[in-house]
């Protein structure tokens, strides 16, 4: 049940520009644990950014890297894990999260995630003739699966960051 395992791991999945690094960030500091960001980490561990790895190896050998990297992330308790947006698409990381947190799905809408990625490029999937489309494409294929995989869903919109964290912390 969400209660038996509060002590331990919390795992932020939704889109990018959902506010999971944020929202982490400040969430690992109330509750004592420790933030950690699957995408920094992915980058801390090749020495090269996001944006390189899906030139060199594609989307397909990111999704590889990130789902090593989860996997053995999740092998520590105490931590709350922003995951990358695509994180919930490897099948084997669905249950794994699951298994290994409450996984809190910060669900925002497109206009919403559009407004906080429209000028930022260190997104690849981004960087295409129609960015906006894209996202569009992007959420409704995966909202099933964030909301798939949540014990908790938290609407994220106009409220403050604070808000939000007293909303998520009382349904913890
Ligand atoms: C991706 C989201 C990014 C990053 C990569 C792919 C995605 O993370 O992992 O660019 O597929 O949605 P954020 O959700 O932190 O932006």
């Amino acid at each position: 049940s969400t209660t038996d395992k509060r002590t331990c791991n919390i795992i932020l999945v939704g889109m990018m520009g959902a506010g999971k690094t944020t929202v982490g960030k400040l969430l690992a500091k109330q509750l004592g644990k420790t933030f950690i960001d699957s995408d920094e980490e992915i980058q801390r561990r090749t020495g090269v950014t996001i944006p390189h790895i899906f030139d060199v190896e594609g989307e397909a050998g990111f999704r590889v890297r990130e789902s090593g990297v989860i996997q053995e992330l999740l092998k520590q308790d105490d931590i709350v894990l922003a995951t990358g947006g695509g994180a919930i698409l490897s099948a084997q990381n669905r249950p794994l999260m699951k298994q290994n947190g409450v996984v809190v799905y910060l669900k925002s809408s497109v206009h919403d995630l559009w407004q906080r990625t429209r000028h930022d490029h260190n997104r690849p999937l981004l960087q295409t003739s129609n960015p906006r489309a894209k996202l569009q494409e992007l959420h409704d294929q995966r909202d099933p699966l964030y909301t798939e995989t949540a014990d908790i869903i938290i609407h994220t919109g106009k409220q403050s960051v604070q808000i939000l964290l007293e909303r998520l912390q009382h349904k913890l």
